[in-house]
């Protein structure tokens, strides 16, 4: 079988995490060039990485060989937030998730619909008053914030408890975002210290919740039949955790970005009155900015992807970034083309990985599209927008979430027809 093309380098010294880290696309962009491929090899967190850039390769990856290709227990994640489904293999992560689909789909999902319908009124409905231009992406993060915090543990933005979350949420982030930027895992760093302590006051005022609320997703947490007992608090840490806004928020930031200006009023116009295009557009914000740069398994024995060998122990990395912009399945792959879900990608909705794909694909998949749904559908419903000033640098940075660097600003006004 063919070696992968690359080198994973020697230990330490052959490590291309920081430039991977500094500019992952770029680093993906370059090594395909040179290697005439989709799929090569470097190192990354100082392990033999195979990257993966293509939609076949990533179906492989995720879908075919996801007996193969495990998470990995060791993960940043891991030491973060503690046991839990994002790093569970096998039987375990099995259960974990049939227990869990059942609080994000059907009539858990559809009891939520009043309260997302709030949290987009709530922050969403005075913005064509501001006198000064909005810088949307906090604007979004916040939004966000209040929808996880409102759904999952039942507080409220007027509560003192929902700003002491926040900021312990924010703390235990920045401990996150540290440690893979360095090779040395920086398990005694001060800022590490800090995301520890503040995990464990966020675990604390989980515990109490679990304890006291029947009602909502917090109440049906506690009632289901979890392997452990600290099983709901580890879950209630991660959907709580500051990645969904920013993730929800970048989303959100993307979609304002693509259709805000008067040369995107015609796409507005016809977004806010045909549902199956606004979700083509919603398609296509997430090829081209997804919020993660893709995710990471370990291949637990020798193996195979795109007919280049993977050896036992490699690390396996899918680039959603890349894989979207793969030109096999997506023609004009740099172009923001709506049209194209409607034509020749009708249906492939399934070769998108900026929610995972596979058996691990998101759990959170559903809520996302209806929240965003009804967000966007708000926004169009009752401004048009253009960015003020009308040049900024809208330059993406991909990691940790992506976003344009520099924060945009937009002025929205209420729309012509109303
Ligand atoms: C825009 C928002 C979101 C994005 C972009 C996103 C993205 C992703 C991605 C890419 C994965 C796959 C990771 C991998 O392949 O290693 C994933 C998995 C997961 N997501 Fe989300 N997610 C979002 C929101 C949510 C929400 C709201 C929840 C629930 C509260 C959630 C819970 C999970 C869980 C539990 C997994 C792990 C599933 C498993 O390993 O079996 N996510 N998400």
């Amino acid at each position: 079988m063919a070696k992968l093309p690359g080198t994973a380098g020697v230990s330490v010294l052959g490590d291309k995490s920081m430039e991977f880290y500094r500019d992952p696309v770029s680093f993906c962009e370059q090594r395909i060039e040179k290697y005439g491929t989709r799929i090569f090899q470097s190192r990354l967190l100082n392990k033999p990485t195979t990257f993966v850039c293509s939609v076949e390769g990533m179906r492989e990856l995720l879908c075919e060989k996801s007996s193969v290709f495990l998470k990995d227990p060791t993960d940043v994640m891991h030491n973060m937030y503690g046991d839990n489904i994002v790093t569970s293999n096998g039987e375990e992560a099995c259960l974990l998730r049939l227990s869990l689909t059942s609080l994000f789909t059907g009539a858990c999902l559809e009891s939520w619909n009043d309260y997302i319908t709030r949290v987009c009124e709530r922050c969403l409905n005075d913005l064509s008053t501001s006198r000064e231009p909005e810088s949307v992406y906090p604007l979004f993060k916040r939004v966000g914030t209040e929808l996880v915090l409102g759904l999952f543990l039942n507080v409220q933005p007027e509560e003192q408890l929902f700003q002491e979350i926040t900021n312990l949420c924010t703390l235990h982030w920045h401990g996150l975002i540290s440690a893979p930027v360095s090779v040395k895992v920086p398990l005694w760093s001060s800022g590490f210290c800090t995301a520890l302590e503040a995990r464990d006051q966020l675990l604390d005022i989980i515990r109490d919740k679990l304890h006291t609320d029947t009602q909502g997703f917090v109440g049906s947490l506690g009632s289901l039949p979890l392997p452990e007992p600290s099983c709901a608090s580890q879950h209630l840490l991660l959907f709580i955790s500051a990645l969904i806004p920013k993730a929800l928020a970048s989303l959100l930031t993307s979609f304002t970005m693509a259709l805000s200006g008067p040369q995107m009023e015609e796409t507005r116009r016809r977004a806010r009155s045909d549902p199956v295009y606004l979700h083509h557009i919603l398609l296509e914000v997430q090829r081209l900015w997804p919020p993660f740069i893709g995710g990471r398994r370990i291949a637990n024995q020798d193996t195979s992807l795109g007919g280049f060998l993977v050896p036992h122990g490699y690390a396996a990395m899918y680039i959603s970034h890349a894989v979207h912009r793969d030109p096999e399945v997506f023609t004009h792959p740099h172009d923001f083309l709506p049209e194209r879900w409607s034509g020749r990608n009708s249906g492939q909705e399934h070769l998108l990985c900026s929610l995972g794909n596979g058996p691990r694909n998101c759990i959170g998949t559903q809520l996302n599209y209806v929240f965003l749904k009804a967000a966007c559908v708000y926004l169009l419903q009752h401004y048009e927008w253009i960015l003020d000033p009308p040049s900024q640098d809208l330059q993406y940075k991909w990691l940790p979430v992506s976003r344009p660097s520099n924060p945009p600003t937009v002025t929205f006004t209420p729309p012509q027809d109303q």
